[in-house]
């Protein structure tokens, strides 16, 4: 049998995310109700963090333990893997001590040159094309405030970074729409989200036109991790597009809020809005833990009724 693994959004079918959708939301329930839940017994998760992490650590971690299972967290600063010990090789001796992959790091290439070596599933935690995790627990998180996402209107203000285009590729396996707003030279490069269904986003000048009716307005930091060279040119090029006020007012009086944090209020959101009424932000980072206790058990487990 082939090993699944979950390296883009898009990896999953739109059933395989309804499946998940649906165990995020029992074993969120055990866990609020404290009631042990260990189908993980004696599997071990490694972690590779290559860039900085609180939630994605933090929510694999907890997860893996509250499954019965262990975790094992390794860094690039006191590891081989910083010290230019290739991927391939690293993958190999990897995944024959441990059951389940997660990585954080830099080129989308670089996680898939280790899952091709893999002989256990890798999960992406970041990278710079893509953070599928994210999105699975934003989608959840809409679903449980606002009830099914299909159809729906996604506002994205700022950088059109990995968390935009992962919800590019959500948007065409979940069947909403997204629109767009970034300054001039950020703008989307569809392609990178692979192939979009005509319609599926539009980009906008005026980041208030892109939210006008949205159901939920979205945004994240100017400058993501990689890109820190870049800081102070974004810092200049990004200034109209912090969400504010006025941008929630032309939203759907319904519309949520969400960021996947860590946030810098004044800069990309306003404090108004991200401690506001219509942020979701702590229950869209909480989700995370649970969506990815779903996805730990479907990658080790299969379909668990
Ligand atoms: N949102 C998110 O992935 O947060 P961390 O960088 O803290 O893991
Ligand atoms: N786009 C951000 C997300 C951090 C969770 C980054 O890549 O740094």
């Amino acid at each position: 049998m082939s090993v699944r693994h979950f390296l883009q959004f898009r990896d999953l079918s739109r059933d395989e995310i309804d499946h998940l959708f649906r165990r995020t939301a029992a074993i969120k329930d055990r866990f609020k109700r404290y009631e042990a839940y260990h189908p993980l017994a004696d599997r071990t998760l490694v972690m590779i963090f290559e860039k900085a992490s609180t939630r994605t650590r933090l929510s694999f971690e907890a997860g893996m333990h509250q499954l019965g299972g262990a975790a094992i967290y390794l860094n690039t600063r006191d590891s081989q893997l910083g010290r230019g010990e290739p991927v391939e090789d690293a993958a190999q001796v990897i995944s024959r001590m441990c059951d389940l992959v997660m990585i954080r790091t830099f080129e989308q290439e670089i996680i898939e040159r280790f899952a091709a070596h893999s002989r256990v599933p890798v999960i992406n935690g970041l990278t710079n094309e893509f953070h599928p995790c994210q999105i699975l627990a934003d989608v959840f998180t809409f679903i449980e405030h606002r009830g099914p996402i299909a159809g729906r209107t996604v506002a994205w203000i700022g950088d059109s970074n990995n968390v935009c285009y992962t919800w590019l590729q959500a948007a065409e396996l979940l069947d909403f729409k997204v629109r767009v707003s970034t300054p001039p030279g950020y703008e989307v490069d569809a392609a990178k989200a692979g192939p979009l269904s005509p319609g599926r986003f539009e980009q906008f000048a005026d980041p208030v036109e892109a939210c006008r009716g949205a159901d939920l307005v979205t945004t994240d930091v100017w400058t993501s991790m990689g890109f820190e060279a870049e800081d102070g040119e974004r810092r200049k090029a990004f200034a109209d597009w912090r969400v504010d006020a006025e941008m929630m007012r032309a939203a759907d009086p319904r519309a949520v809020f969400m960021h996947c944090l860590p946030a810098h209020r004044g800069e990309e959101v306003d404090a108004d809005v991200i401690d506001g009424p219509q942020s979701v932000v702590w229950d869209e980072a909480e989700n995370r833990l649970h969506v990815q206790k779903a996805l730990m058990e479907f990658l080790l487990l299969g379909r668990i009724a």
